[in-house]
């Protein structure tokens, strides 16, 4: 049987890196696509020889705070002619301020935007691929965007001054985003997925103020291992049928309820398309 292939974003830490190292346990080709490769330590690679030449794992250049990076990332991936099995959106920022190459909003760009393209981009091939699926990782976090997104200040810099609302309303993005492709490809036997991974001790707050980070540091926190098990359980283990379901420890779970909009999920949907049209 061929190997499964996964083009992930955002592997170099945290659950990222922990989801990228058990795909390839698993046998999986995993196309790292990000700023950087992961590292793996020396008892990591004692532990897994297949780790030591990296075969199955590739790398592809993605800054998702520039739709024409994303454009290029998947111009290269579509060109490595690989099936695509599992679409894993996992990068993410928070606490950063500012807006993205084309002027949008920066979580919101990030997060959101550039996964959209990438997705949007790389439609046939998943179609091609079926079964296949899409897995984000949102957050609870976005239970904190009880307003949903204003839609006036996407193309404004981030509103909140160390950036939790602007990333829960990224995170809300997300579990949009993943119920609207749901829908979309239903038919087509590609599934998608939203997911929280926990609260995991990672570094994607180290943009916040330096006050902000002893908060967090407090809180009881999961291992970027126990982190990535919902991640994972979406890609191997959810099944083909459960499509547009929002994920937390390994099982389906309800979302706030202004996730549940989908006349707002399906107004997303348009303006993110309308702003990517340049890069379609
Ligand atoms: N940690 C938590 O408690 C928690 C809770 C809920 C949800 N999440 C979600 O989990 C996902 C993974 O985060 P993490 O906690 O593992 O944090 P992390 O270690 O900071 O990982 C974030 C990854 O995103 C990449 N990234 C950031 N900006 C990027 C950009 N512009 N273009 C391409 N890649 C970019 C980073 O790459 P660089 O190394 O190049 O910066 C890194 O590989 C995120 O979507 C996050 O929102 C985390």
């Amino acid at each position: 049987m061929s190997r499964k292939v996964a083009l992930l974003t955002g592997g170099s830490s945290g659950i990222g890196r922990v989801t990228v190292m058990r795909l390839l346990d698993e046998g999986w080709h995993v196309v790292v696509a990000g700023r950087k490769l992961p590292n793996f330590s020396a008892q990591e690679l004692s532990e897994r020889p297949h780790l030591m030449g990296q075969a199955n794992l590739s790398f592809l250049p993605l800054n998702l705070a520039d739709l024409g990076s994303v454009r290029d990332c998947a111009r290269a991936f579509l060109s490595m002619d690989l099936p695509l099995d599992a679409l894993v959106l996992n990068a993410g920022v928070a606490g950063v301020q500012g807006q993205t190459k084309q002027g949008i909003e920066f979580a919101f760009g990030v997060n959101h935007l550039g996964h959209f393209l990438l997705t949007q981009l790389l439609l046939e091939k998943l179609r091609h691929s079926a079964p296949s699926r899409v897995v984000t990782v949102a957050s609870r976090a976005h239970h904190f965007a009880r307003d949903g997104i204003e839609w006036s200040k996407l193309h404004q810099t981030s509103q909140s001054w160390f950036g939790v609302k602007d990333y829960a309303v990224s995170k809300l993005a997300n579990i949009w985003f993943s119920r609207s492709l749901g829908k979309r490809l239903a038919s087509d036997n590609v599934s998608c997925y939203s997911l929280h991974p926990g609260v995991v001790r990672t570094g994607i707050w180290r943009y916040a103020p330096a006050w902000f980070k002893p908060v967090l540091g407090v809180r009881s926190m999961l291992t970027p291992e126990e982190g990535a098990m919902t991640t994972l359980h979406c890609i191997l283990h959810a099944p083909q049928r459960e499509t547009g379901l929002y994920y937390a420890n390994c099982r389906p779970a309800i979302p706030s309820p202004v996730a549940l909009n989908d006349e707002e999920a399906e107004k997303l949907w348009v303006q993110s398309l309308d702003i990517c049209s340049a890069w379609l």
